[in-house]
């Protein structure tokens, strides 16, 4: 499947993003290049990073070796809150372009709000809409922001961002997040679509995995799929677009392959029903002060 042929969600600023892309969250900066060639070679044509995911560079050497025209991949990355604040906001758009090797990004995020000094996060934001106009970024926006936090943040700023990446999967479904963002002309994001943040350790849910939870193993057996494909599968028939991490080629594949089937109204509502409501990633709505230990260094 080539980008024109991979369903998209058209951003409130009328650009495409396919439905799914390639995360690498976790993704250690030594197996990064691997892991995006390897999608780029099975189809993907959106891969999502972050400054403080530390692997920007070896997501921009994969572009490279990939001999695709970068017109033709879709690349996303995220300011951390050490670069929040006007200026620093703007040098962080030149650490990331620099560390990927790119002229224009075309999706640019504020990685996380800052609750305890907000006027930062608004001037970084204001930094991300200067980057927009001047078309060094195709669209912006925001990642794990509630709806609170979206109310404070809106009035306060020219351009509805495109995206807000959030925490969910079928354990923490976030229907009132997902409303806020509709409503919004936001397009949410799935981060950890298929649940990992219920398996990475730390987590407060029941002790169970969604890869083996027993409804989605029955869906998946009825469907001749497997539960991640599942799971992504009621992610982008409810209009998330979702960003699937793995390491591993195969898994890459299987996570690309959920276009040859659909699940039904009954389906996806139990799906919906899994929702345990208990986050595995921290809350947004507190100070998160152990984020400003990681620096993002220079390029
Ligand atoms: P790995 O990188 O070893 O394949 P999420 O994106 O929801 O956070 O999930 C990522 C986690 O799920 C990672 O631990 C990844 O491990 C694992 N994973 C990704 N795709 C699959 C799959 N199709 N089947 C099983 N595990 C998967």
């Amino acid at each position: 499947m080539t980008r024109t042929t991979i369903p998209s969600f058209t951003l409130n600023n009328s650009l495409d993003i396919p439905v799914i892309g390639f995360g690498v969250f976790q993704t250690p900066p030594d197996e990064t290049t691997a892991a995006v060639l390897a999608a780029l070679g099975i189809g993907y044509r959106h891969i999502d990073t972050a400054a403080a995911y530390g692997n920007e560079r070896g997501v921009g050497e994969a572009l490279r070796r990939s001999g695709l025209a970068r017109d033709d991949v879709f690349i996303e990355t995220k300011v951390w809150v050490t670069d929040y604040g006007y200026d620093a906001a703007l040098r962080a758009f030149d650490k990331s372009a620099g560390k990927l090797g790119v002229d224009v990004i075309d999706l640019l995020l504020l990685h996380q709000p800052r609750v305890e000094d907000f006027a930062l996060t608004i001037a970084a934001y204001q930094a991300l809409e200067k980057l927009l106009a001047e078309g060094r970024v195709r669209a912006i926006g925001v990642s794990n922001f509630t709806p609170a936090i979206l109310a404070r943040f809106l009035p306060e700023v020219e351009v509805v961002p495109a995206v807000n990446q959030i925490e969910l999967h079928p354990y923490f479904t976030q229907r009132t997040s997902m409303a806020a963002n509709t409503v919004a002309g936001i397009l949410t994001q799935a981060w950890s679509p298929l649940g990992g943040i219920t398996f990475y350790g730390g987590y407060k849910g029941p002790g169970k995995s969604t890869l083996t939870d027993p409804t989605l193993r029955e869906l998946a057996a009825a469907h001749g799929k497997t539960p991640a494909q599942v799971m992504l599968r009621w992610h982008v028939q409810q209009g998330r677009q979702v960003i699937p991490k793995s390491t591993k080629p195969a898994r890459i594949a299987e996570n690309f392959d959920i276009f040859d089937f659909e699940l039904g109204a009954d389906e996806l509502a139990r799906i919906d029903a899994l929702d345990t409501g208990i986050r595995g990633g921290p809350d947004p709505d507190q100070p998160q002060p152990q984020f400003l230990d990681y620096p993002i260094p220079a390029a």
